[in-house]
């Protein structure tokens, strides 16, 4: 299948890209670049052993879009070109807006041009917002608290109202946990240009020596440690989900969304007790208060994409942070140092 993968030179289209192509599919990729380099595609081809059509530019620009129509022909299009940062969000509701629905709906409009109707969209769990329960399900209600999340949820609603005007049409919505870890040959991973937002590559970058201690914000959480436990998911098995879910989109018109976690959930602690266990340091930490917005515990109940996906995760946490270790320490400055 041709498949279009925007934001492929990003952390999880990367590893989705070698996914993608180990099955046989033949793969094309836009990015504007914005939080990767051009690098990453360099090293997917060379672990693929395959070509990577690649056009940089904006998602939201009808003009490189249509051209990509045209050239490629796509028969699907994975769609993880967007801003991910929730604090970033709040400071700059207009831009995440403008990517995560402006891009979302001229991908649309561009893929109706050209008559391709199946699209599957990265969402992530933070739709859900405060649990009512836990493990969340698909089903559970959405209340995002922050602008990040309502751009998921308005970009979600915008593939269902669009999938429901033709049957043709296939959007398969797939809610991301915590996607760690790197593929196994240690070449390419997370690699954030800035400060870390997330748990793991702020562990990694303590104990490659670019940070001088993790600080864990809050320890009087309702929780066995105290600390704020997430549902991490292996971004391989993740990348996989996406091999999935373009399979189910062929037989399934409509829209679904499906959780994409383990369905256990481990603590900062946790976390940081793995990685030690990986690198073989200790890993210096400090304490401070809660951050607003952060809730305790969250856990996905994949029961969803198992059964109808034919999906779940394989790898455990011992295997997220041994290969988080491979990465950071063979690149410690990420793809910077080539
Ligand atoms: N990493 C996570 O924790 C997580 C969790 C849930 C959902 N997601 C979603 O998954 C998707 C991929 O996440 P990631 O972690 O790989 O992030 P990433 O930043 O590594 O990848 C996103 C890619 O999109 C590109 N991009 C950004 N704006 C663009 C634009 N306007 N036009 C073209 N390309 C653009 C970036 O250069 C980057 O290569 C995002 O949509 C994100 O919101 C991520």
């Amino acid at each position: 299948m041709h498949v279009l993968v925007t934001g492929g030179a990003g952390y999880i289209g990367s590893h989705t890209l070698i996914e993608l192509m180990a099955e046989g599919h033949d793969v094309c990729v836009l990015d504007n670049y914005a939080n990767a380099t051009p690098e990453v595609l360099t090293r997917v081809r060379t672990l693929s052993n395959g070509q990577i059509a690649d056009y940089r530019g904006d998602v939201r620009d009808a003009a490189i879009l249509d051209q990509i129509m045209q050239d490629f022909a796509p028969d699907a299009v994975v769609h993880f070109a967007g801003l991910k940062a929730v604090s970033e969000s709040q400071q700059k509701p207009l831009t995440y807006y403008d990517v995560n629905v402006g891009g979302t709906l001229a991908l649309l409009h561009a893929m109706d041009r050209a008559g391709c109707g199946r699209i599957i969209f990265s969402s992530s769990a933070t739709v859900y917002g405060e649990p009512d329960y836990l493990p969340y399900d698909e089903a559970h209600p959405t209340r995002p608290a922050s602008v990040y999340g309502r751009t998921k949820l308005m970009a979600e609603q915008v593939l269902t109202d669009w999938a429901g005007a033709d049957p043709g049409r296939s959007a398969v919505i797939l809610r991301y946990f915590n996607p760690v870890g790197a593929h196994g040959s240690a070449r390419i991973g997370e690699d954030p240009q800035d400060i870390p937002n997330n748990l793991m590559p702020y562990i990694a970058q303590v104990a490659v020596g670019r940070r001088p201690a993790l600080t864990i914000f809050g320890d009087d959480y309702d929780t066995p440690d105290g600390t704020g436990q997430r549902d991490y998911i292996h971004v391989v098995d993740l990348a996989r989900a996406h091999v999935a879910a373009l399979d189910y989109a062929g037989r399934t018109p409509g829209v679904r969304p499906f959780n994409i976690g383990t369905g256990q959930s481990y603590s900062v602690i946790d976390m940081v007790r793995a990685f030690e266990r990986a690198c073989g340091q200790t890993i210096p930490t400090r304490q401070a208060p809660r951050r607003a917005g952060d809730i305790a515990a969250m856990q996905a109940d994949p029961a969803r994409a198992q059964a109808e996906l034919g999906w779940r995760a394989q790898h455990d946490l011992d295997a997220m942070t041994a290969s988080t270790w491979a990465w950071q320490s063979a690149n410690p400055h990420g793809y910077d140092a080539g």
